[in-house]
């Protein structure tokens, strides 16, 4: 079944847009009219506590693209991307892509690692960046760029292991193997540090390992159970590298709420699935509310920001649930990869759902560096929303996912002034992620030309005829 809702390019006019988004009774305020310039807000520098200057308010959210080599090194495809990220004109680069710090911690054979062999590759990533960022923007100065480190874990909460077929005698990793794990991140952010990146993002999203720690409630031991327990991973982590690489900035992109899993019904439409405990809560979303567990509940996320300030880290980004389980509510789209759903809420609800909750933790936070994310569902609008935002402090930097797949271009032209190149904003058509899900390189197949010029393209709409 197609979705009920209207597409974003038929909203042509402001008047159109926001009788839309009240129709929908939903709080989504946007500008008019673009400024452009210096003292515009979307081109004003922010400055951090230790006084480096990030050179606008734009900011590209992590993005890989399963196209890393066996052993984890990056390939042309990934060279392409992060060029691309340079090309935008952001100033921050948030982390580039997952990058595993060891093998066993790889979510798919394709994605890079941190490892002693894949350093040149790495650092070729950075340089190639910073150069073509230098070339076309005349200084990088006041651009910002880190690496994310991430390890895959495995689902440790008992009805996602059900539900994915995890076999439940397989260990959760023991207390020890934990501590070797933080070894292994502390010697990645050193590594990262020396290649040049001004910081490391500690991953604790999307349901990989730093982020079930933060939903850990129900397992035992030192890494379990109560708040200060759920965090010790991530202090112990951050406490090494503040001896081994002083210096290095460190950022975390967190999961700020989460949903229970969601899976289609008999019209393919989304629907949340119950898993609750027997005293009938659901007591497993960090940033849930175990009593409704379709509300969001902010206690313990101030309590990680409470924390995260207490251990100098500044540079926070916000995300939500996971690309699994509950991808509506992370990546808004019109249309479902292959493995979700029909979404069962315009997806200018989700988007207004992340905007409104990072402005209520930035409301709360206003010292810290926040990056909202879930933007490029507003396509045409998302400037004119971004810079409402950010005119306004309910965040710092507008980051951009999927956008910079179809239109890497689109940070340089909104600061310029120039009209945008309708043809390659993103219309959230997910083949980037339908692609690796069905084991292809990702990218932006409709829109991209270098994609669409590929075999793989022709695999994909194959792929795509038969579902
Ligand atoms: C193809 C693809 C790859 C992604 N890779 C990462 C990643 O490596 N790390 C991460 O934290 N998020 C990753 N994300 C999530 C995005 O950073 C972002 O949160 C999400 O796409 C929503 O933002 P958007 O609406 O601008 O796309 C990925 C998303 C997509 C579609
Ligand atoms: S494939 Fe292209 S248009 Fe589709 S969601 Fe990804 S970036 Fe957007």
């Amino acid at each position: 079944m197609s979705n009920p809702y209207t597409r974003i390019a038929r909203l042509k006019e402001a008047q159109s847009f926001s009788e839309y988004t009240e129709s929908l009774g939903i709080d989504l305020p946007f500008d008019e009219t673009l400024q452009v310039g210096t003292y515009a807000p979307l081109a004003e520098p922010y400055t951090m506590k230790n006084g480096r200057r990030i050179g606008n308010r734009f900011c590209i959210l992590p993005m890989e693209g399963w196209d890393g080599t066996r052993d984890g090194l990056p390939t042309e495809f990934t060279k392409r991307r992060w060029l691309n990220f340079g090309r935008s004109g952001a100033k921050l680069i948030w982390g580039g892509e997952a990058v595993a710090v060891r093998h066993d911690g790889r979510a798919n054979p394709n994605q890079l690692m941190i490892q002693d062999h894949t350093l040149s590759g790495l650092e070729d990533l950075r340089t190639s960046l910073v150069d073509i960022h230098q070339e076309q923007f005349g200084s990088t100065n006041d651009l910002f760029v880190g690496l994310q480190l991430t390890h895959s874990g495995r689902f440790a909460r008992p009805m996602l292991d059900e539900m994915f077929g995890v076999d439940p005698e397989l260990p959760v990793l023991t207390d020890a193997e934990i501590e070797e794990l933080i070894a292994e991140y502390v010697r990645a952010a050193k590594q990262a540090h020396e290649l040049g990146f001004d910081f490391v993002d500690l991953k604790h999203c999307h349901g990989y390992l730093g982020h079930e720690f933060l939903s850990a409630y129900s397992r035992s031991g030192n890494y379990g159970g109560s708040f200060e327990n759920r965090t010790r991973f991530l202090c112990e982590i951050v406490a090494g590298i503040r001896s081994v690489a002083p210096g290095l900035e460190i950022g975390v992109r967190v999961s700020s709420f989460d949903f229970p899993p969601f899976r289609p019904d008999k019209d393919n439409v989304g629907q949340p699935q119950e898993y609750l405990d027997e005293q009938g809560q659901y007591p497993y979303a960090f940033g849930g509310n175990p009593d409704s567990p379709l509300e969001i509940k902010r206690d313990e996320m101030f309590s990680f920001l409470d924390l995260l300030r207490s251990l100098d880290i500044e540079l926070v980004n916000l995300s939500c649930g996971s690309p699994y389980y509950n991808p509506h509510i992370i990546r808004p789209a019109f249309f479902p990869p292959s493995d979700g759903y029909q979404p069962p809420e315009d997806p200018l609800v989700s988007v207004a759902r992340q905007i409104n909750n990072a402005a209520a933790i930035k409301a709360k936070f206003p010292d810290m560096a926040i990056v909202g994310s879930g933007y490029s569902y507003l396509q045409e609008w998302l400037p004119h929303v971004g810079q409402y935002v950010i005119r306004n402090q309910m965040i710092d930097f507008i980051g951009l996912g999927r956008m910079v797949l179809s239109y890497p271009e689109m940070p340089a032209d909104v600061l310029a002034g120039n009209p945008l190149a309708r043809k390659k904003i993103c219309r959230t058509l997910s083949d980037c992620t339908t692609a690796p899900r069905k084991g292809l390189i990702s990218g932006c197949y409709p829109l991209d030309e270098h994609y669409k010029a590929l075999p793989e393209a022709d695999k994909l709409k194959a792929i795509k005829a038969e579902l």
